[in-house]
């Protein structure tokens, strides 16, 4: 065990040793030493309530991995920037070793016009995590999309661009990554590039601009732009659902092996994870780790949340909506996190693992409250106080 997972512990022990006197845990072992009647344990009330500590009252997650521990933040002018709302600022320091940038790092903000590249938001935000002893993680150079909100797309030049797309692409990829070179460590570069319509679709290239324009070589194309503008940066190609339908989890890997055995540098896969209680489970999201370590390549959980009201199973099962984040389902989402942590400790190999991000600090800030009220996905309470699920994700490291 490492001095900072021992002191972890002892850090800690306040609150096992409360759970204990209130009769133990739901997961405590057999007790030796003679007969003894199991008390009522804590409730569920009881347990959340005493999981709730200040942020700076526990020791921090990036001192419990050794690999990067990041989270999303915002930035610039946006609403929860880290540089307006700037309370955030120590619990980020303190916690994460690595930052990625929700939006400020797409196409609408680095390349708004096509004689036209925007980096001082980005050099802002990147100094800050340099600055704070963190690593930077860019993210997304190629995607289709820009954010969920309001269905907002591409910068709307490049959606009317008639020009050479190959060439534009070049020029986007190269002199974004040149202009972060030594600052940021790794990118996203390629985003969602494979389809998925349910469950029992094959899966195959997602019918995007770049596809449209370009062909399947986009892809190839801008990672062999990114590496031409950085020898030593690490290059993802990130996606979601990839533990949860196996059409194309299996298209994804057949894709990636293809582009590597020619030569394509490309350095690891993110799972995005934006999962729910149920599902996907936890032996396939193990399954899919181990898989995807087997081509060899770094794997990254790269934006994970979990949904509280979001179902993946289908009805009839229950899909009313919870209007409030009660224990019992804090506890269900701590253990969700445990067992996400664990699947990804088992299956990964320590040289392979290229960190966990959780995709944002705090339970009002998540992209989800833009969409639902109902929903609670992340570490911690507005106040910067743990919630169980920051627990889930602690434990599961200290016990790899
Ligand atoms: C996708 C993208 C992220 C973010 C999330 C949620 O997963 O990769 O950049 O937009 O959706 O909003």
């Amino acid at each position: 065990m490492h001095w900072n997972k021992l002191i972890s512990v002892l850090l800690f022990s306040g609150v096992l040793a409360a759970l204990s006197a209130c009769g133990g845990g739901g997961s405590s072992g057999p007790k030796t030493g003679g007969p003894s009647f199991p008390g009522p344990g804590p409730t569920a009330e009881e347990q959340v309530a005493q999981m709730r500590v200040d942020y700076n009252e526990i020791e921090g997650l990036k001192t419990l991995a050794d690999f990067p521990i990041g989270t999303e933040v915002s930035a610039a002018n946006q609403a929860n920037s880290i540089f307006i709302a700037t309370d955030q600022q120590p619990v980020l320091a303190y916690h994460f070793s690595n930052l990625v940038a929700g939006s400020i790092m797409k196409a609408p903000w680095l390349y708004p016009q096509e004689d036209e590249f925007a980096f001082d938001p980005a050099d802002e935000l990147v100094a800050f995590a340099l600055a704070n002893d963190m690593t930077m993680h860019g993210h997304t150079l190629v995607w289709h999309r820009y954010d969920w909100v309001g269905d907002r797309l591409i910068p709307e030049w490049m959606e009317n661009y008639s020009g050479d797309w190959s060439a534009m692409l070049e020029t986007y990829v190269h002199t974004t990554v040149e202009h972060f070179s030594g600052r940021v460590t790794s990118w996203d570069i390629v985003n969602e590039a494979v389809d998925y319509n349910g469950l029992t679709n094959t899966a195959g290239y997602r019918d995007t601009i770049f596809y449209r324009n370009i062909g399947p070589d986009y892809i190839e194309d801008a990672y062999r732009a990114a590496r031409a503008a950085d020898p030593d940066v690490q290059l993802y190609y990130n996606d979601y659902g990839l533990s949860s339908n196996g059409a194309k989890l299996d298209f994804t890997l057949t894709m990636l092996e293809d582009l590597l055995e020619r030569g394509v540098p490309i350095d690891g896969l993110g799972f995005q994870m934006h999962i729910t209680l149920d599902g996907p489970s936890a032996v396939n999201i193990e399954a899919a780790f181990r898989k995807a370590a087997a081509l060899g390549i770094m794997v990254k959980i790269s934006e994970l949340d979990i949904s509280i009201n979001g179902r993946n199973t289908p009805p009839p099962v229950d899909w009313s909506r919870s209007p409030t984040l009660t224990a019992a389902l804090a506890l269900e989402q701590k253990a969700r996190y445990k067992e996400v942590v664990a699947a990804y400790l088992d299956a990964v190999p320590p040289a392979q693992r290229g960190g966990i991000t959780v995709w944002g600090l705090t339970d009002d800030s998540s992209w989800m409250r833009t969409i639902w009220d109902d929903e609670w996905p992340l570490l911690f309470n507005g106040d910067f106080t743990t919630k169980p699920a920051f627990h889930g994700v602690r434990e599961a490291l200290l016990e790899q």
